[in-house]
């Protein structure tokens, strides 16, 4: 048998929208600034049995695509390569064997998930031995389309634009995980989340939020102060002007905030241990400031504080998240859209500090 026909028969695709040999994408080719990304033509992926290809309606950005980019995480990182962990797309065809979705949904595929179906019930799912991260261990989103397994796909029924819900995969799971399940934040609970504008930052506030926590967000200029207000930021630290642990004591009777989320790590993290109570709770989430902090590990543990750290989402995790944006508790922060031939400015923008929320590319040229 011709490998045609084999395709034939495993592989269905949308009569209408058979899928194209080729496709635009963004690639990476050797570690560097902005412009190492490259608009191409490639091939189209094709389905193995049991994953899915689908037509990337837009393509979420996150700082560990800019860590990735510049070879400052996984220097070893196989190039060429695809980044780009959020998607949000439409399925165009099904490999062999696959059920659960049909051409023509749009779907979300999981920001990390298992090969292997055995390693599927494990939790934390990222501790699993056949965990990948699109974008990382395979080819992401930037591309016009993307191959997934099917299992790891959720039904896109947030109501959003897609350019809104792609924001959502990475920073929404992760974010659940951080806030609820190992921050374990509580209604009535004092919040403090670094880097409150981030990507993260900005789903660390509306979650906390949401579980009934008062939230106090830093970031570092007017601006993305009044965008954290928006968020429901309760108290806005602006930490080129302002002492963080004093307005925060100040803020919670003088005791320190109950939960910190550190999205910034660095030379920043030692402050935040110092701006929550005495038995109080910090999660290491991010390194935007840098991955070495020092502390003063006397007061530490003098102040019986815990440091707690977190990386990914269970599926759970995502759903849950999911379900608050269904009901209009949680907010996509969608900042700008891009075209994806322009990815390299909107990385410069983000390189920059100049993001809010979240930047997404759109599957075409301008
Ligand atoms: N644990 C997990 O599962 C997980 C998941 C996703 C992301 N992360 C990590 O979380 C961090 C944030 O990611 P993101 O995508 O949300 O980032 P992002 O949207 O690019 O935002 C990062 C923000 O951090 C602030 N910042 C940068 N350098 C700083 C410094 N030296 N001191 C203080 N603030 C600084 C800037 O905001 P201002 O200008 O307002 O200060 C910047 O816009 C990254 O380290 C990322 O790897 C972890």
């Amino acid at each position: 048998m011709s490998t045609a026909t084999i395709q034939e028969r495993t592989t269905r695709t949308s009569q209408a929208n058979p899928l194209p040999k080729t496709m635009k994408a963004v690639v990476l080719h050797r570690f560097g600034n902005p412009d190492v990304l490259q608009f191409e033509e490639i091939d189209t992926p094709q389905p193995k049995p049991g994953y899915i290809v689908i037509k990337i309606l837009a393509a979420g950005l996150n700082r560990l695509d800019h860590f990735l980019r510049e070879g400052s995480v996984m220097p070893n990182l196989p190039l060429p390569h695809i980044l780009g962990v959020d998607a949000v797309g439409e399925v165009v065809a099904l490999g062999e064997g696959v059920t659960n979705v049909q051409i023509g949904e749009r779907v979300i595929p999981a920001a990390g998930f298992t090969l292997n179906e055995k390693d599927d019930k494990n939790r934390p799912l990222a501790g699993s031995p056949s965990f990948v991260v699109p974008g990382v261990h395979i080819r992401g989103s930037y591309a016009q389309y993307m191959e997934v397994p099917a299992r790891w796909t959720v039904k896109d029924d947030t109501g959003l634009s897609p350019a809104e819900a792609a924001t959502l995969p990475v920073v929404l799971g992760t974010s659940v995980r951080a806030v609820k399940q190992v921050g374990e934040v509580k209604a009535g609970n004092k919040v403090l989340v670094t880097a409150g504008a981030s990507g993260s930052g900005s789903m660390h506030i509306q979650i906390a939020k949401a579980l009934g926590a008062q939230v106090a967000a830093t970031v570092r200029d007017g601006v993305k102060g009044d965008f954290v207000k928006t968020l429901g930021a309760d108290l806005v630290i602006n930490t080129r002007k302002e002492d963080v642990v004093e307005r925060v004591k100040a803020w919670s009777g003088g005791q320190g905030a109950d939960v910190a989320i550190d999205n910034v790590g660095g030379s920043e993290l030692a402050k935040t241990i110092e701006a929550v109570r005495p038995f109080g709770l910090v999660v290491a989430y991010g390194f935007t400031a840098g991955a070495e902090a020092t502390i003063n590990v006397r007061n530490f543990f003098f102040t019986q504080k815990q440091l707690r750290g977190t990386i990914f989402a269970d599926p759970e995790d995502l759903r849950w998240g999911l379900e608050q944006v269904r009901t209009g508790r949680i907010k996509a922060a969608l900042d700008r859209i891009f075209p994806l031939n322009r990815a390299a400015e909107a990385h410069r923008l983000l390189a920059d500090n100049q993001v809010k929320g979240n930047f997404v590319l759109l599957p075409w040229e301008e």
